[in-house]
């Protein structure tokens, strides 16, 4: 599906029906999302919080704003996903990169809000952000994460991550994604292929 967004943009848009039955749209972000991602950050419990924003003390700051719907599809990209069943649009989970200087790789971001965990949008929202990512030729993805995120640990190596001590901070991990493999393990590409979900 493809429509223009209240920012003027063309958009694709891609309606997933997760697990449970609920249903959401994923499209990517612009800059009048501001309001829906601040509700999305406000909303988050603070372990969630804590795991997104490291340190967990992260207010939801017009700069921080700014800077999360900047999508220019080059340094930046990012998708959020909306819940349109309510009385009006909810954003419930966002994932987004930032190319590094070098142009060869990204550091990305998933979060997912706490009632909406556990049904594959996590995956669904990262695995959009790899396709892109390796679609522009971008070599690595990585994410650094505190040691202690259980759920990212287990995620991150679903997705086909690899994880690595940070040798300078024992507290940090640093997950990468090889993007341009030479050859691609099958059971990696069956592992990334999305979960049993209807797309509509
Ligand atoms: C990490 C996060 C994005 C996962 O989102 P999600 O929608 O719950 O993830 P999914 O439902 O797609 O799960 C994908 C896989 O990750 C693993 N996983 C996810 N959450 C898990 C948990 N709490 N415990 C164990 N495994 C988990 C599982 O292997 C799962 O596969 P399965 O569903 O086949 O069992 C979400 O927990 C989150 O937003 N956390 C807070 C922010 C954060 O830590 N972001 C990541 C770093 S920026």
């Amino acid at each position: 599906m493809s429509t223009q967004d209240k920012c003027g943009m063309h958009l694709d848009l891609e309606r997933v029906t997760l697990k449970d039955g609920r249903s959401v749209t994923i499209r990517p972000v612009c800059r009048k999302d501001g309001e829906l991602e601040k509700s999305l950050i406000e909303g988050l419990s603070p372990e969630s919080r804590r795991d997104r924003f490291i340190g967990g003390s992260c207010k939801a700051s017009e700069k921080l704003i700014e800077l999360l719907t900047d999508n220019d599809h080059e340094q930046h990209e990012a998708f959020i996903a909306v819940d349109e069943s309510g009385d009006k649009p909810r954003a419930v989970a966002v994932a987004n990169y930032a190319l590094d200087d070098d142009g060869r790789a990204c550091e990305c971001a998933v979060v997912v809000s706490d009632d909406w965990q556990h049904e594959g949008l996590g995956r669904i929202m990262l695995q959009q952000l790899i396709d892109v990512a390796r679609a522009r030729g971008i070599e690595i993805m990585y994410s650094i994460e505190s040691a202690d995120n259980i759920k990212v640990k287990k995620f991150a190596h679903a997705m086909g991550f690899v994880c690595k001590a940070d040798p300078r901070d024992y507290t940090l991990l640093t997950y990468t994604l090889d993007l341009q493999p030479e050859e691609a393990p099958i059971g990696l590409i069956q592992q990334h292929q999305r979960p049993a979900m209807q797309s509509q």
